[in-house]
Order: C-alpha cells, then sequence, then structure tokens
C-alpha cells in the first residue's frame, strides 16, 4: 500500500532565493529520502491551499516513522500532513531529533553568516551521504565544518544532539564563537564547560583549541546526554596533525566565496577559493571514513564546477552531484551551488551517484 505524506513549505524558505526555493527544498528531500530510505519514495512540488508543499509517496518497504523523522527536519519542513484515501490532511506529528532551542540557531546575525536554513540543508545532505547517517537521528554521527566561521553549522549540529568539531583560520570568527556559545549557555542556564588553549603539534604553535561541553541540567547529563563541541582555530589545511584519520562521517562546508574578503591561505591572504580547495581536499579525505560524506557550498562566479571536480578527484573523492543541481542566486555577486561527493572507494557509490539522475524526473 501506499502512504502519501505532504510536507508544507515555510513561507521564510522564501525569502532569499524566492524562485529557487521550491527546486531547492525538492532536490534535498530527494537526496535525502533517496539516501535514507532507497527507491521506494517518489517526491514532487504541490500547491495546497496556496500553500507550497511537497508530495511524498512511499511503499510498504518504506518505515514510516523515519520518513516523518526524515521529513520533519528537512531545512524548510513548515508542518507534516498525511493524506488521508479520500484527500483530506490530518496532521502527523514527528518525532524529532532536535534537542535544543531553535534561538542557538537564529539569534546570532553576522556579515557573511551563512542561513541557518540552507545549513541545515547541507548538514541533511552530508549526512545522508554516510553509511553512518542513522547517528543523525540518534547523536552519535560525526560531524565537521572545517571552514566554521562564527558557527552555524556547529549550532545545528548541536541542536540534532551531536558533538561536532569546527575549525576556522580567523581568530576573530573563533573567539566570537566561544563568546556567543558561551552567552548563550549561561542565558539558558545550561550546564556547561567551556575552555581554550594554545594547539600545539610537535612543538609547532597552530592555533587555539576551544572545547565545550554542555547538557541542559544535570538529569541530562546524568543520562549521558552531555555533548561536546570542539572549535580549532587553525588552517583547515592542517586538520590531519590535530584529528584522527578515518573518524568522520560527514563533512559540511560552505566554502569561502572569493569576492568581498578573499579567503585565507597558509602565506598570507588569497583570493581562489579552488586554491584553498586544492589546498584542503586531501587532507579531508583522510579525515572522512570510507563511507563518509561531504556537502560543500560553492559560488560558481568563482568555483567552476569542473574545477571543483578535478581538485576533488585528486584527493580520492568523487563528486556526486551535476554541475546546478542546488543551483540558486543569493545576491549579484553569489550564485550559489551545492556540491556532493563521497570517497571514491564508498561502499554505496553506485546507489548514490543514481540520485543525481532522479532530480529530473517529474512524477505525475
Ligand atoms: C563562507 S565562510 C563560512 C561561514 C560560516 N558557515 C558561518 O555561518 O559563520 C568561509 C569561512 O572559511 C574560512 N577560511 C578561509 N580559508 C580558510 C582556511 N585556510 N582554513 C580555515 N578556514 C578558512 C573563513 O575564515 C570563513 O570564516
Amino acid at each position: 500500500m501506499t502512504r502519501a505524506v505532504l510536507a508544507l513549505r515555510a513561507p521564510s524558505a522564501n525569502r532569499v532565493y524566492t524562485a529557487a526555493a521550491g527546486p531547492l527544498v525538492l532536490a534535498e528531500a530527494r537526496w535525502v529520502l533517496g539516501a535514507h530510505l532507497g527507491p521506494g519514495v517518489v517526491v514532487r512540488e504541490r500547491t495546497v491551499g496556496g500553500m507550497h508543499a511537497l508530495e511524498v509517496r512511499a511503499d510498504e518497504t518504506v518505515d514510516d516513522e523515519r520518513l516523518d523523522t526524515l521529513l520533519g527536519l528537512l531545512s524548510s519542513t513548515y508542518g507534516l500532513f498525511e493524506i488521508a484515501g479520500d484527500g483530506l490532511l490530518r496532521p502527523l506529528v514527528a518525532s524529532s531529533p532536535l534537542r535544543h532551542p531553535e534561538d542557538l540557531e537564529t539569534i546570532l546575525k553576522y556579515p557573511g553568516k551563512t542561513n541557518e536554513q540552507f545549513t541545515a540543508l547541507l548538514v541533511n545532505l552530508a549526512a545522508s551521504l554516510s553509511t553512518r547517517r542513522s547517528g543523525l537521528l540518534d547523536g552519535t554521527l560525526s560531524l565537521l565544518d572545517p571552514m566554521c566561521g562564527r558557527g552555524t553549522t556547529l549550532n545545528r549540529a548541536v541542536r540534532l544532539g551531536l558533538s561536532p568539531i569546527g575549525a576556522d583560520i580567523d581568530r576573530k570568527d573563533v573567539e566570537a564563537y566561544r563568546t556567543f556559545l558561551t552567552t548563550w549557555l549561561r542565558t539558558h542556564r545550561y550546564k556547561h564547560q567551556i575552555s581554550s588553549a594554545s594547539l600545539t603539534v610537535r612543538g609547532e604553535h597552530l592555533g587555539t583549541r576551544t572545547l565545550a561541553e554542555l547538557a541542559p541540567d544535570k538529569a541530562a547529563q546524568r543520562a549521558g546526554l552531555a555533548q561536546q563541541v570542539t572549535v580549532l582555530g587553525c588552517d583547515t589545511a592542517r586538520l590531519g596533525e590535530v584529528l584522527a584519520d578515518r573518524s568522520v562521517d560527514a563533512i559540511v562546508a560552505d566554502l569561502p566565496y572569493g569576492v568581498q574578503h578573499g579567503a585565507h591561505g597558509g602565506g598570507g591572504m588569497q583570493r581562489s577559493p579552488l586554491e584553498v580547495l586544492r589546498r584542503a581536499a586531501g587532507t579531508w579525505r583522510s579525515l572522512l571514513r570510507d563511507g563518509g560524506g561531504i556537502a560543500l557550498a560553492v559560488n560558481r562566479h568563482t568555483l567552476d564546477h569542473d574545477a571543483a571536480r578535478e581538485a576533488l578527484a585528486a584527493a580520492g573523492l568523487t563528486v556526486l552531484t551535476s554541475d546546478g543541481a542546488f543551483r540558486h542566486r543569493v545576491d549579484q555577486s553569489i550564485d550559489r551551488d551545492v556540491l556532493l561527493a563521497v570517497p571514491s572507494n564508498h561502499p554505496r557509490l553506485e546507489q548514490l551517484a543514481a540520485l543525481d539522475a532522479l532530480q529530473e524526473e517529474t512524477p505525475t
């Protein structure tokens, strides 16, 4: 028997990239549901009572509860309904792994912040590529943002119950994130400890290491629900010297756009995001488990798809997405896309690669 579910799209999802919001969430849903649940799910866009929605039809191979939870986590889901036999909508309450208040993601505003809905999309996509993808729902997925800025990805991961790792070369960003997290944890009366120390490897000073441990209260702490956040203030290309090989399930990064500030590199400022990618890709591959996945947000104006694909291939990573698969215009200088990549020896490479072709399908 086929089950049909409707996921309403939040009106605010339209704020930044108006016309692209629909195709973007459709592509997200097809990748995430396809990767988690297999070919028994078909997704299409629909309008209901003037509201934008996704309609999802699932066959009997699909676990109802998992489908609802994943739909609830999609970056712009506003509400879920089961479509009954007579076409009437019955509200659905999906269980959600989100553990902490929403303002952890939304309250901080600054120039250069990656939009939080788009960040949720990147996290969902990277996690779905991992053979350990169910860890997104039970807090065990290990996630790294190797260019974390002021921590939008880290905050999303914390809300999901994960213990993420971030790195950024800009000391001001790392310090601003520490200040934000400290204030947030204090204001919300969380049990927490935050410490920072110099990050030194074989006598060489690479930057700083900040560790935060947090739990909403003592009971959560006692129940083993404490989480850690690690922020490394160093060059992303040096992370291989700090973190264990093959220890990460999902890498999420919003690459420097190469427009306003330029990208920082080892010996001073560089303007080319491609240069940063070439320097860092090998390190990212070595940190990623063979069954892991990467979601990279890129500016098509300053990072050509084929050049990025080649840089990743040289590091042993296969790009799964076609050029423009998640294309949307952010502003005049940013024409954004998402590249999904996995290690070239990923055990599900073929199944995942097939999901790119699925994007073209328009079910009736
Ligand atoms: C587009 S921003 C990411 C913004 C972040 N997602 C946020 O919401 O705050 C790109 C980040 O890459 C960082 N970056 C550039 N080159 C780097 C490098 N070599 N190592 C580590 N971080 C780097 C920049 O400092 C910047 O914070």
